[in-house]
């Protein structure tokens, strides 16, 4: 089984691990315990990294719920979310009474990265959701005060989460070292609890990424997230695929000269190069999935404080699977999807080129002749050299057009 990051394996599953916020804490349980069809649903929002999700998880477990959790992709247009949600929010108290449990309890994490301007059908289902549920419904949010979420915070109980203090992180640290076999530095907590700023993810991200050997020395994390030297694509993939630890890993791409994008799509173009067992390759794919849905919401929400844990996930996330004894190999760079986003960006730009060509020629717009003449053009340059020819030097096409209307019409 392979090892995982400290913040999933340390995740509570009983209320009383959950450490801070008791207050929210107990407004939430109490909300679950008396709720019933006609209930508010409750919004929890807060800083990241303090709880919300572990909670809702927790105690939906605790209770017997059957918890459906769903996120910003799955609800963005009023059909997906009525299709989706729909169904769950009007299971009938039958159901329940037939299959024992408590029921479902549904959950909308990241409710502040759904809605643009675009969404509008998608928060309107929402409100009808909420307003006909049979269910209980849960919304978590980093910032709900956007605009956009005025109708869903009226219709909703606010449960507000608080950064957590650094005494219950320290304890909380403490009792991981622990566990972990861990000889610290009691001073290395202290330090740790500060730096995280009341953020429990963060702090055991950074408590993992510190240990080197078994060992917790407060010299390492008063260096925590220093930048050393430069180094190159070769080396930062060396140091990330054989880190001898996370903060290895996480210093490796720290260090590298690439951009966190460029780098989450070279790791994944070169996995299959370095691994060849597929539970590992399934671990390592399912750790830099986690980055890109922090990726996600960071381009949704604007929380650059996100960006820290994609880093880790993508980094720290592979040196921690066990994996077989390899050697480096020459890593493939830069990645595929760049590469293809250049080709297509090219494409793109002759078969303007050649609809504008067209468009003159036949006095029709660039977008007629894109659907309706350049399909033929396909056809015709695939099957008849001579009356092509003639088009071509009809339409003044370069060779590099004509090339594109050869090939486009082979592979389609
Ligand atoms: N209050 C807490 N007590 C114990 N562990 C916690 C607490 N808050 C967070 N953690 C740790 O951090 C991890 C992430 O927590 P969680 O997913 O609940 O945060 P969140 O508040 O939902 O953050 P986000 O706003 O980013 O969704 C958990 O797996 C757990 O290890
Ligand atoms: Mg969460």
């Amino acid at each position: 089984m392979p090892d995982e990051m400290w913040s999933e394996k340390y995740r509570p599953v009983h209320l009383y691990q959950i450490i801070g916020n008791e207050k929210a804490k107990l407004t939430f349980i109490t909300w679950l315990k008396h709720w019933k069809p006609g209930s508010k649903s409750v919004l929890l929002y807060g800083p990241p990294g303090t709880g919300k999700t572990t909670l809702v998880q927790v105690a939906s477990n605790e209770f017997g719920y059957k918890l459906i959790e769903m996120n910003a992709s799955d609800v963005r247009t009023k059909t997906a979310i009525m299709s989706t949600a729909g169904p769950i929010a009007r299971e009938s108290s039958l159901y329940v009474t037939l299959y024992k449990g408590a029921g479902s309890i549904l959950f909308l994490d990241e409710v502040d990265g759904i809605f643009g301007r675009e969404d509008r059908g998608g928060i309107g289902g929402l409100l009808k959701i909420i307003d006909e549920t049979n269910v209980p419904i849960i919304l978590a949010a980093n910032d709900p005060w956007k605009p956009k979420l005025r109708l869903l915070r009226r219709s909703c109980e606010m449960i507000r989460f608080y950064y957590v203090r650094p005494s219950k992180i320290i304890a909380l640290l403490k009792r991981i070292c622990q566990e972990e076999g861990v000889e610290a530095e009691a001073k290395a907590f202290a330090f740790l609890a500060e730096k995280s700023r009341g953020d429990v993810r963060s702090a055991i991200n950074d408590l993992q990424s510190v240990i080197g050997e078994k060992v917790l020395k407060v010299q390492d994390v008063k260096r925590l997230g220093m930048r050393d030297r430069k180094i190159d694509v070769q080396e930062a993939l060396t140091g990330i695929f054989f880190a001898k630890n996370v903060k290895e890993a996480i210093q490796s791409f720290n260090n590298s000269r690439i951009d966190y994008e460029m780098m989450l799509h070279t790791i994944h173009d070169n996995l299959p190069l370095q691994y060849s067992d597929p539970i590992v390759l399934a671990s390592a794919y399912n750790a830099i999935s986690r980055a890109d849905i922090f990726f996600g919401r960071i381009a949704r929400t604007q929380n650059w404080s996100l960006l820290k844990y994609a880093i880790e996930q993508m980094t720290a996330g592979i040196s921690t699977i066990k994996k077989e004894k390899t050697s480096p190999v020459h890593y493939r760079f830069p990645p595929s999807k760049i590469m293809m986003l250049g080709r297509t960006k090219s494409e793109r730009n002759l078969r303007r080129g050649i609809c504008e060509r067209v468009g003159l020629k036949c006095h029709v717009s660039r977008k007629a002749a894109n659907t309706d003449f350049l399909p033929f053009l396909k056809v015709i340059f695939n099957n008849d050299t001579d009356l092509a020819s003639e088009i071509s030097s009809w339409l003044t096409l370069d060779d590099e057009m004509i090339g594109y209307l050869e090939d486009i019409g082979r592979n389609n």
